[in-house]
């Protein structure tokens, strides 16, 4: 089965409403040409909470070939969660993908397995589609355990969904190491990650669901890396940070097809 790639642009806490507008401006101007595809990549934006509205009247104003996502999303229905945003809420702006368990809410947010289980399915249950996040820290990178460190993340996150769930989300390795460091994962470190989760799947699930899920790279990803990672056979996008807040870069790796590996 061909699984459509997904490149997402997580901008984190750095663009305001009115920078989110100018990117998206900009970059729907730079995929605009004949030569770029819209059917063959789908792009989406994950903006901060502050800017959703905005960027969701843009993109349906000009009906904008791109899709919008969250940064997080509450593991609560609704009620008493001072400064929480609700899965209804996040689903009744249009949202159509939102991160779950990033590293930077695992790590400074003390976001455990449970919590990440739980927003998934609160993602789910609203027809939001969540992007689940894993990865390694540094330490256990050297002792060379990343494969059940992540493994054990992603089993722990879709535990007592059902296979139908699991083929329509979407994971992403992000190594805590490759964030924002300019280090990259090597292609073969991206495969073997994407390819053991994608076997994790099918262990949990099955080999149908497994070839279903999409599996994205994230880390440090820029214009001229894209292109050796999306040539992996288990990797299905990337999860991009800092380069997805620069209109050009952002557009560069969404064009990574018309650049060399
Ligand atoms: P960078 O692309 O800035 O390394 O960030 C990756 C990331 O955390 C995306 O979610």
């Amino acid at each position: 089965m061909a699984r459509t790639p997904l490149i997402a642009g997580n901008w984190k806490m750095v663009l305001d409403h009115q920078q989110g507008t100018l990117l998206v401006q900009k970059l729907d101007w730079t995929l605009k040409d004949a030569k770029h595809d819209h059917g063959a990549v789908e792009v989406a934006v994950l903006p901060s909470h502050t800017s959703l509205r905005t960027v969701q009247t843009l993109i349906e104003g000009d009906r904008l070939a791109l899709k919008l996502g969250a940064q997080d999303v509450s593991a609560h229905e609704s009620g008493a969660y001072t400064g929480e945003v609700s899965a209804a809420q996040l689903a009744k702006l249009g949202v159509t993908y939102v991160a779950v368990g990033h590293s930077e809410r695992r790590q400074y947010h003390g976001e455990d397995d449970a919590v990440v289980r739980a927003k998934t399915r609160r993602a789910l249950e609203h027809g939001l589609t969540p992007i689940v996040c894993v990865g390694e820290p540094l330490e256990v990178r050297r002792e060379g355990t990343h494969v059940p460190f992540t493994v054990a993340q992603v089993t722990a996150a879709l535990e007592d969904l059902q296979p139908a769930q699991v083929a329509g989300l979407v994971l992403a390795y992000e190594p805590v190491w490759a964030i924002g460091t300019g280090e990259f994962a090597s292609p073969a470190d991206a495969q073997e990650v994407c390819e053991a989760l994608r076997a994790a799947v099918a262990g949990q699930f099955d080999a149908a669901t497994a070839q279903a899920v999409r599996v994205l790279y994230g880390g440090s990803v820029k214009p001229a890396n894209i292109a050796s990672i999306m040539a992996q056979p288990d990797v299905d996008g990337a999860l991009v940070g800092g380069a997805s807040t620069d209109a050009g870069d952002f557009a560069a790796i969404v064009r990574y097809r018309e650049h060399p590996a």
